[in-house]
């Protein structure tokens, strides 16, 4: 990309330029950090509640809320649990929550996770029904729901099945969609889903349902916590056959122009705070409405040396949020997504 066209090297440039001609003693960049009202007016990245969204994790039963122990403040809940997480997260002015089901029974294929009662279905007809106002994002994955834990199904030869994989997951976003969901956010990493769960979703009549595309997604260390919280730990071997490599970014670029060619309107980038340069690079690239999931294990760290009194809690989640933001983030999944937006409410 040339200067001329990137607004952000054109002003790097300029910046550049107007050191040749200014130094220091004239030049002084302490004046705008004197006072509070300077950094205020000066400053570059702005956080809104709207742009947070809230994971939660549903199961049947109910007046259930089973914490997670390694993620301090995170709860599975039963369905009237979770909407009193929903009603406070919505009171907040969030921008909407992303639901994982945990099912009842797991089989090899993962048929529960289209079931029209199951978990997260049920979910979000509560929420549609008690808070219509607020946005509802479904994860479309089967390793919540399969006995092997991992994202497809498997030949027989213990592969994930790439193409058998594309039906059931489009049937699974599919019924999310008929439960009333307003987003669907597969996050299998399957080649073509996007394009299948687009043709099956317009099939049906939801071709105003929007797909946000978990385009990005490595395969990362980072997702620990979050296999206790989903119970998706796979039984044998890892997810890197379909997971990306964290050491590269250009496949990245090219998993993101390919899923928005098959239809995808949001795009993702997973993890958020090690893969800034990654969100930078899908930003410019593409241009479209981007997400970064701050995922369970940075929200881990966060938690746990908070705990210990060795960081600041509250300040190392807002700098988390707005480092994410600044690298070119329009949305953050966040488990700290009610939490910040009061820090936000707070200071208005
Ligand atoms: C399901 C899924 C995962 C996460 C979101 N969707 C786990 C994984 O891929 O292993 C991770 C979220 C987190 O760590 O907070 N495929």
């Amino acid at each position: 990309m040339s200067s001329g066209t990137d607004p952000f090297l054109r002003a790097t440039q300029h910046a550049h330029e107007a050191s040749a001609f200014g130094a220091f003693p004239r030049v002084r960049p302490r004046r705008l950090r004197r006072t509070a009202a300077i950094r205020q007016l000066v400053r570059e990245t702005h956080l809104h509640a709207g742009q947070f969204i809230l994971p939660l994790f549903v199961r049947n039963g109910k007046g259930l809320r089973s914490p997670i122990g390694s993620m301090p403040g995170v709860s599975q809940t039963s369905i009237d649990e979770m909407l009193r997480d929903a009603e406070a997260a919505a009171k907040a002015g969030i921008g909407g929550v992303l639901l994982f089901g945990i099912p009842d029974e797991k089989d090899a294929t993962g048929s529960s996770g289209w079931h029209e009662h199951g978990p997260v279905q049920e979910a979000v007809r509560a929420i549609k029904r008690e808070y219509p106002e607020l946005l509802v994002i479904t994860d479309v994955c089967m390793c919540e729901y399969t006995d092997h834990g991992h994202c497809g199904v498997l030949t027989k030869h213990g592969e994930v099945d790439n193409d058998a994989t594309l039906e059931l997951l489009s049937r699974e976003a599919l019924s999310h969609a008929e439960a009333g969901a307003d987003i669907v956010a597969p996050s299998d990493m399957m080649d073509g889903r996007i394009a299948h769960m687009r043709d099956t979703l317009d099939a049906s009549g939801f071709e105003q349902t929007p797909i946000m595309s978990y385009a990005v997604k490595y395969a990362s260390a980072f997702y620990g916590p979050f296999r206790e919280a989903a119970e998706s730990t796979p039984t044998f071997g890892d997810r890197r056959s379909y997971q990306m490599d964290p050491a590269n970014i250009l496949e990245g670029i090219k998993e993101a122009r390919l899923d928005l060619a098959e239809g995808a309107d949001i795009l993702m980038v997973k993890p958020a705070g090690a893969y800034l340069d990654v969100i930078q690079a899908v930003k410019r690239d593409t241009g479209v409405p981007l997400c970064a999931y701050q995922v369970s294990g940075e929200f881990a760290m966060i938690r746990a040396a908070a705990e210990r009194g060795w960081i600041d809690g509250e300040r190392a989640m807002m700098e988390s949020l707005l480092s994410i933001t600044r690298a070119g983030a329009d949305m953050v999944i966040t488990y700290f997504a009610t939490e910040a937006a009061a820090v936000l409410n707070r200071q208005q």
